[in-house]
């Protein structure tokens, strides 16, 4: 059990998001099991409700191209609605995060735009996930699949294999879903980059803080 503990452990430290890739392809194996490995995250009713699109190849960069070009012409229609605000600490880690990234990679913080784009870029990934979840199962449905989100990207850790998740890239939702020609039943929750990531890549270098556990816990009698 120890074993256990230490080796959950250390794949929940390991996980960073990855904002560098190398252009190195995931064995279509290795995919396969970090997707099954996720599908093993519970959900209400046992229902399921995510599905992913997965891009190797070809299909990756013709992707990344029409993102890129969607990003530049289009403003954002997210299925999900963003955040109002992030009051207090909210802001103040998000805010912490945002320095954290813009001073590793030397950006100055009025010239952010470069370094958001990345993102539709895919920081060069040679895979992506675009995940979704069955729109009738509403906010539930979406969370079961933020719980698909997050084993995926530990299993994925597991294989050896580097991660981010994107909200970003759901930002254009309409563009993704006509894309890859996927029902309109479905909710573009967000996409996860994924492949080997560049370690001395600066974007790479920093880590995020977590608050401490006076924060998170309540712990009663
Ligand atoms: C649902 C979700 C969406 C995210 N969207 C983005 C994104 O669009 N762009 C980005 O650079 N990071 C994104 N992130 C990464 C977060 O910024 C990151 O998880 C957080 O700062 C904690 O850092 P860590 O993942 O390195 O531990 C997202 C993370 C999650 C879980």
């Amino acid at each position: 059990m120890a074993d256990a503990v230490e080796t959950l452990l250390g794949l929940l430290r390991d996980r960073y998001s990855c904002r560098a890739f190398r252009p190195d392809p995931v064995p279509g194996d290795v995919i396969s099991r970090i997707v099954e490995a996720a599908g093993r995250a519970p959900s209400w009713c046992n229902a399921q409700p995510w599905h992913v699109t997965v891009t190797q190849a070809a299909q990756t960069e013709a992707f990344r191209h029409a993102l890129s070009d969607t990003a530049k012409a289009q403003v954002p229609a997210p299925d999900l609605p963003w955040p109002d605000s992030y009051p207090g600490a909210y802001g103040e880690r998000r805010r912490t995060c945002g320095y954290q990234l813009y001073d590793a990679v030397g950006i100055a913080r009025d010239d952010r735009t470069e370094q958001s784009m990345r993102n539709f870029a895919l920081f060069d990934a040679p895979h992506v996930a675009i995940v979704q979840s069955e729109a009738a199962l509403g906010p539930y449905g979406a969370m079961d699949t933020g719980g698909f989100v997050t084993a995926f990207m530990l299993a994925a850790r597991a294989h050896g294999v580097d991660t981010i998740a994107q909200a970003s890239v759901a930002a254009y939702a309409p563009m993704i879903r006509a894309h890859f020609e996927l029902p309109e039943t479905r909710l573009i929750l967000c996409a996860i980059s994924f492949g080997y990531g560049d370690p001395d890549h600066p974007a790479n270098r920093f880590r995020t803080e977590r608050a401490g556990l006076d924060e998170i816990l309540d712990l009663r009698g």
